[in-house]
């Protein structure tokens, strides 16, 4: 049996990279995706090729009338959302903390944080008047396990990481799940950024060496913990920050 049958779901950023990974699984185990997504060609062909359970809502997350609209569509267009996975992010190059200009950390705290301050406003009352909800923030082992380079983007993981073990908290009582999911670096457009050196083999071989198992993460990896957190396998689980790793921050 399908693991989210009749489930609603919103994925940010969910048009690529991890959020893409999301979508294509939780649209294949029964679910109605809405995507939200700054890349409108990405997501509207996404969501073609996916059919009637997808649905493409262009967003900026660091946008409150953009989050407002994109949960009206989802009420509209399947109901009030079940699950919402806060997984649009962005990041500065791999630099010196002091190179990094007062707009980029703004753009990138906005972009990591902030959404999910616009997005708990306008979920947390739906999902508390059904007293029933998962919310999933992608966090990072960056806010875990820090590498240098990336100090105010491992900043806005941290506190990715926290605020929803404190959402968690806070919300357990109306029967509303958070976790965070913890990825180690992926295979996605931000690799290179995380990096600051070209992706080539040679270059991926320092980074492979810090992860155990000895390979990056892949979107279906965050895919099937994403999957797992939001189904009712987990209804126990919340307030986790749940690493997807290869035992990176062991
Ligand atoms: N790739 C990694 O190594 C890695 C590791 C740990 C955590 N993460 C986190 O995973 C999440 C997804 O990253 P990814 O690697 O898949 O990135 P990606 O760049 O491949 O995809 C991100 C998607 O989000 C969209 N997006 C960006 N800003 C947006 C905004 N303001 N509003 C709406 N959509 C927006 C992009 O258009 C894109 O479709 C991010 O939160 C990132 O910080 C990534």
């Amino acid at each position: 049996m399908n693991q989210l049958e009749g489930k609603i779901a919103i994925v940010t950023g969910g048009a690529a990279g991890f959020g893409e990974g999301i979508t294509r699984v939780y649209v294949r185990e029964g679910a109605r995706v809405v995507i939200a997504d700054l890349d409108g060609a990405k997501g509207q062909a996404l969501a073609a090729e996916l059919g009637e359970r997808a649905l493409f809502v262009r967003c900026d997350v660091s946008s409150r009338p953009d989050i407002d609209a994109l949960v009206a569509a989802c009420v509209a267009g399947f109901g009030v959302p079940d699950i919402v996975v806060n997984n649009a992010g962005t990041t500065h190059n791999n630099q010196p903390m002091l190179n990094v200009d007062e707009a980029t950390f703004d753009r990138m705290f906005a972009v990591n944080v902030k959404s999910i301050f616009h997005m708990a406003h306008a979920v947390v009352p739906l999902m508390r008047k059904q007293k029933k909800g998962v919310i999933l923030n992608v966090g990072s082992t960056a806010g875990i396990r820090p590498r240098p380079g990336l100090t105010w983007y491992n900043g806005s993981k941290g506190a990715v990481n926290l605020l929803s073990k404190s959402m968690a908290v806070e919300l357990g009582p109306d029967g509303i799940r958070v976790n965070a999911i913890c990825p180690v670096m992926g295979e996605t457009a931000l690799l290179e950024k995380f990096m600051g050196v070209p992706d080539t083999p040679e270059n991926r071989v320092r980074f492979l060496a810090t992860i155990p198992l000895g390979r990056l993460c892949r979107p279906s990896d965050v895919a099937n913990a994403a999957l797992y957190l939001a189904s009712d396998a987990a209804e126990f689980i919340s307030g986790v920050e749940f690493p997807v790793d290869g035992a990176r921050t062991v």
